[in-house]
Formats: structure tokens, sequence, C-alpha cells
């Protein structure tokens, strides 16, 4: 038996204004988009915004359904349609604001699970870091360098 250590590293900006400028351009966008997500049922909105190599910035929120898991999450509604329209463009980074009508969100909020492995396969597609800027409606701002930080051992089409 052998056992097998894995550690992941985030880095975490203190308010907005610590954001390089790049990265704040594109969380502004991910905000704009938390305000038109589709959320009547959990009253959680989350908005995504891509910044892709060609400098296009595509975003997308959650979109919620009646039927509840006919909803989809903002980043991959984002992704999707990135992937859709730039097929050979590749991801350059991700930021993401969530915010609830219940109680402030003042910490940064992860992607679920499911969005990150839809992540994961495009930056498996592409070969190269995505990188991922997550937080609340405010508060601090966590970074990972790559997706594979925050889904370390992820499934993967070489196993296929
Ligand atoms: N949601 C996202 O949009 N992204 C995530 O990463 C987690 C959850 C959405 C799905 C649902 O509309 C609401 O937030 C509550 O789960």
């Amino acid at each position: 038996m052998k056992e097998i250590k894995i550690e992941t590293i985030l880095h975490v900006f203190d308010s907005f204004e610590a954001l390089p400028k790049e990265a704040l351009t594109l969380m502004n966008h991910a905000i704009e988009a938390r305000k038109r997500a589709y959320a009547p049922y959990s009253n959680f909105l989350v908005g995504a915004a891509i910044l892709l190599d060609n400098n296009e910035i595509i975003t997308g929120n959650n979109q919620e359904n009646a039927s509840y898991p006919s909803g989809l999450c903002a980043e991959r509604t984002a992704i999707y349609y990135a992937g859709s329209q730039f097929p050979n463009v590749a991801i350059v980074s991700m930021a993401i604001s969530a915010s609830s009508t219940k109680n402030k969100t003042a910490k940064p909020i992860p992607p679920c699970g499911a969005c990150r492995q839809a992540i994961a396969e495009y930056e498996i597609k592409q070969n190269s870091p995505i990188e991922i800027y997550f937080m609340g409606e405010t508060g601090a701002i966590a970074k990972s360098k790559s997706l594979s930080d925050l889904l370390p051992f992820a499934f993967d089409k070489k196993v296929l």
C-alpha cells in the first residue's frame, strides 16, 4: 500500500480592488451576468465570465427550471456557449460571482463539482491552464491558476 498525497494551491485577494486589471474587468462582467440570472427557485444567483484567447468575453448565468434538474449552472451555460461559438479558441480565464437573496455571500463561492468537470474537459482539450477567479457578492476573491487545482484527480478522456 502506498499513500498518495494531493496538494492544491489557491491565492486569495482580500478585496475586489486588489485584483489584477484584466481579472477585475472579467469579474465585473461576471457580476453583471449574475444580475441577469434566472433563479426563481433557489434565489441563488450566479454569473460567470470567460476570457478567450482572442480577447472575446463570454458570459453566462444560472438558468433554473420548474423541473429542477433541467436547469443549468452559470459556468456551464457560459463555457458551452464558448465551446459552441469558438471551438478553436483557447479559454484563458473564468470569473465567477454568486449571491443569494436570502443571505449575503461574503466569501469565495467555488464552482460545483459538475461545473469543475465541465471546465476540466476544455482545459484538457486545449492543453493549457484555465485560471479561475471566484467570489461571493462581496469580500475576498479566490484564484486557482488552473482548473486542475480545483479538481485534482479528475476523470478525463485518457481513461476511455
Ligand atoms: N449554481 C451555479 O450556477 N453554479 C455553481 O457552481 C453552483 C450552483 C446554481 C445552480 C442553481 O441554479 C443555484 O445555483 C443553486 O444551486
